[in-house]
């Protein structure tokens, strides 16, 4: 799935656009690439790979996501580094993530009540994945 990337801190737009600063860590414009292959969407969502169950989001209500059907590793060595969260594509928060003391997951209270909700997991060896 295509998305703009910023080189700073990895932050992905994924409204079509790089925004004007990065929501994340301020960059600028200039410190977006964009990328068709961003990030990374199931083959097909009704037969995972092992793989796919361990990286793509699970969103549940109340909102709470988990990262993978099965649960992603959390070592220093292969960890889940944050998870990002948009409504109608427009970035909203960044959780932080940091190995051996988390499960990779994390739960918001939205003041919001309609809007498509994506949250976007990013695993420091396979890259950014999406559930949207
Ligand atoms: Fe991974």
């Amino acid at each position: 799935m295509k998305g703009f990337v910023c080189k700073v801190c990895g932050f992905i737009s994924i409204n079509g656009a790089a925004p004007a600063a990065c929501p994340v860590c301020h960059a600028p414009k200039e410190s977006f690439e964009e990328k068709e292959d961003a990030i990374k969407t199931p083959a097909d969502a009704n037969n995972l790979t092992e793989s796919e169950k361990k990286h793509a989001p699970v969103i549940t209500q109340p909102l709470h996501v988990k990262i993978g059907e099965i649960q992603h590793p959390m070592v220093k060595e292969h960890y889940i580094t944050h998870i990002d969260f948009y409504i109608d594509r427009e970035f909203i928060s960044r959780v932080i993530l940091t190995p051996e003391k988390l499960n990779p997951a994390a739960a918001l209270h939205l003041k919001a009540q309609s809007g498509k909700l994506s949250a976007i997991s990013l695993c420091n060896i396979h890259g950014a994945w999406i559930k949207e």
